[in-house]
């Protein structure tokens, strides 16, 4: 949470900072600030308020903003409310902080250093500007150092000495921060997708080690002062991937993006017709060894471990928890040495799914994790990492993340069923010829988006939407739902089916949509049935059902949207962009910031 950016180089750093505020606007979008050392007359400006990136662009047009190093932030309250004084950069003395994370200790803090009626924010982050303002006496690292051995929680730190023209120093604990040459100077961010712009060679600042960035390079120290190698990698986005592409907004854009980037993600791990990871060195021991397995994930990546529970369970044979990583740690987790952990992140970077992965390192668990952003922190505290290519995804609601999570489940399923002897040659041609059909698939769906479209009017009005299935049907609505409320604001439950009767049916009215999804053939009866108890209550049924097949049951949908036709186990795919696009439309027609939906941030780094 909260989206960082430094600059320092031959350039104006305001408008390289601006612009590169504006893609990191999804980590957080309550207030935005930047700080700029004053070469000529010394000193630093801060310019920030209240309100989106555009808000602070039109506040530098009124202010002196010229130089060629600073820092910037996006926020995402956490420590005080949102107002401008809240918004960083903080200044305290000479040093200006930016901060991402939290710092746990700040009132002990406050008592400590005497802080009390000298601080101008409620932030716990002005509090180690404070802190590190104290400590510093002309020698940055040794103040960084003091500074950081002081603090309890989490964080990622850009700071700027006043007394020191064109340097940017950096520092983190979990918090992620990356940085990277530029052809004129340096570059430090919170996340890849700024970086971009500038380089496809960059590195990730390791936990603990004190980063420098100036126009003649970057030097970086561990915190007993002694000189850090650094580790380069090479980024594969497009640029051009991180722009709306002409659509009003990136979640319209990342979802028409989903055939191409479900190919890029399976396409490369499939060898000789079958799954492969020999690239990521994932043996098949791993996948034979494991008597079970846990997925810890959040949100959308938690949706997509409950699909691969469903896959693994009935392909393998073995049993499969999903647990919400911030639940994980606090019952008691049973796992062990036989127990294969697999961590789903999009950024990479969620903290409850990375202390959860590290707690199941600890006890034993082999570990593989699904992550989208190359080197991120999930990624690397994981045994082993399959990457989805999916690219930069800048809507705040997951939508091509979840299925190539979902692509990557499919194929390790595979992978597992091949390695353990249980499907023959003949199992194995037909399970990967649909999975490679998928992108097709998903193109016939797409190409319908003005069907769904009249669908989703229906749902403009309700108070309340209602989802049911059972099985797999369950699981993605559970993320259909998750979508709906999160870019509409409607209330909306994902149900499973037959559960509905045992409390939940006394909510159904006229008033109610129900959206109902029945794709397996094994659970289509029973789905129908229980389609029938909500439309007796009045509920206006919307049904997504896998093929043209005529119901023998009399008309029991106001409308009906027929998903072409996959093997049972990968409907999932067609089904779950009917619903994504269901959601975007009702947001897009409520005239919402589909984008950026309010309260929330696309990288959840604090607990
Ligand atoms: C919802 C959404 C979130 C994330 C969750 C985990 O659209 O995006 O529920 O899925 O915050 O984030 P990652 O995948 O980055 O760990």
């Amino acid at each position: 949470m909260c989206g960082i950016i430094g600059y320092t180089g031959k350039k104006q750093a305001s408008e390289i900072m601006l612009d590169a505020l504006e893609l990191l606007e999804y980590r957080g979008y309550d207030s935005a600030g930047i700080a700029l050392l004053d070469e000529k007359e010394g000193g630093t400006k801060v310019a920030k308020c209240a309100g989106r990136v555009k808000d602070l662009r039109s506040l530098c047009t009124q202010k002196d903003v010229s130089g060629t190093c600073g820092i910037g932030h996006t926020r995402w309250a956490t420590h005080g409310g949102v107002c401008d004084s809240n918004a960083h950069p903080h200044r305290f003395g000479k040093v200006t902080v930016i901060h991402n994370g939290i710092i746990e200790n700040y009132r002990q803090l406050i008592e400590k250093y005497e802080l009390d009626g000298k601080l101008r924010s409620q932030t716990d982050s002005e509090v180690a500007a404070a802190v590190l303002s104290r400590f510093y006496q002309g020698d940055p690292y040794a103040a960084i150092r003091k500074t950081v051995l002081k603090l309890k929680g989490t964080f990622a730190f850009a700071v700027l000495f006043e007394d020191i023209p064109g340097k940017i120093f950096a520092v983190r604990n979990v918090s992620p921060i990356v940085a990277a040459s530029t052809e004129d100077g340096a570059i430090l961010s919170s996340d890849v997708a700024a970086i971009v712009p500038f380089t496809t060679q960059y590195f990730v600042v390791p936990e603990l080690h004190v980063v420098c960035l100036s126009r003649d390079g970057i030097e970086m120290y561990d915190l007993s002062g002694d000189r850090a190698g650094i580790e380069w990698m090479t980024v594969d986005w497009d640029i051009s991937r991180s722009d709306k592409g002409g659509y009003p907004f990136y979640m319209e854009k990342e979802i028409m993006e989903q055939p191409r980037v479900i190919e890029e993600t399976v396409l490369p791990r499939v060898k000789d017709g079958k799954p492969d990871f020999s690239a990521e060195g994932i043996g098949d021991d791993m996948l034979t060894q494991c008597r079970r397995i846990c997925v810890i994930a959040c949100g959308t990546a938690m949706h997509a471990g409950l699909v691969g529970k469903s896959l693994i369970q009935a392909m393998i044979g073995i049993h499969v928890d999903v647990v919400m990583a911030s639940e994980f740690m606090y019952n008691d987790p049973v796992v062990d040495g036989e127990t294969l952990v697999i961590a789903i992140s999009q950024s990479g970077e969620t903290i409850d799914t990375l202390e959860a992965l590290k707690f199941a390192r600890k006890c034993g668990s082999p570990s593989i994790s699904i992550v989208n952003v190359k080197g991120a922190s999930i990624a690397r505290a994981s045994e082993y990492v399959i990457y989805t290519h999916a690219g930069p995804e800048i809507a705040v609601a997951s939508t091509k993340a979840y299925t190539t999570q979902l692509a990557v489940l499919y194929l390790l399923t595979a992978r597992m069923a091949i390695a353990r002897g249980l499907w023959d040659e003949d199992k194995t041609k037909r399970y990967m010829a649909e999975l490679l059909r998928i992108p097709r698939v998903m193109e016939e769906v797409l190409a319908r988006k003005e069907e769904i479209h009249h669908i989703a009017d229906t749902m403009l009005n309700a108070r309340d939407v209602f989802m049911i299935g059972r099985g797999l049907d369950y699981s993605i609505l559970l993320e259909g739902s998750l979508k709906l409320k999160e870019v509409s604001y409607i209330h909306s439950e994902a149900y499973a089916s037959g559960e509905l009767k045992h409390g939940t049916i006394a909510l159904i009215t006229s008033e109610t949509p129900v959206i109902a999804v029945v794709t397996q053939e094994k659970l289509k009866s029973k789905e129908l049935s229980n389609i029938k108890e909500v439309q007796s209550r009045g509920a206006k049924v919307i049904l997504l059902i896998k093929g043209g097949e005529v119901l023998e049951q009399e008309k029991i949908w106001s409308r009906i949207f027929r998903l072409p036709v996959m093997e049972d186990e990968f409907m999932v795919m067609p089904a779950s962009i009917v619903l994504q696009l269901i959601a975007y439309f009702v947001s897009l027609d409520k005239g919402l910031d589909v984008d950026k939906p309010r309260n929330l941030a696309k990288v959840v780094t604090v607990e």
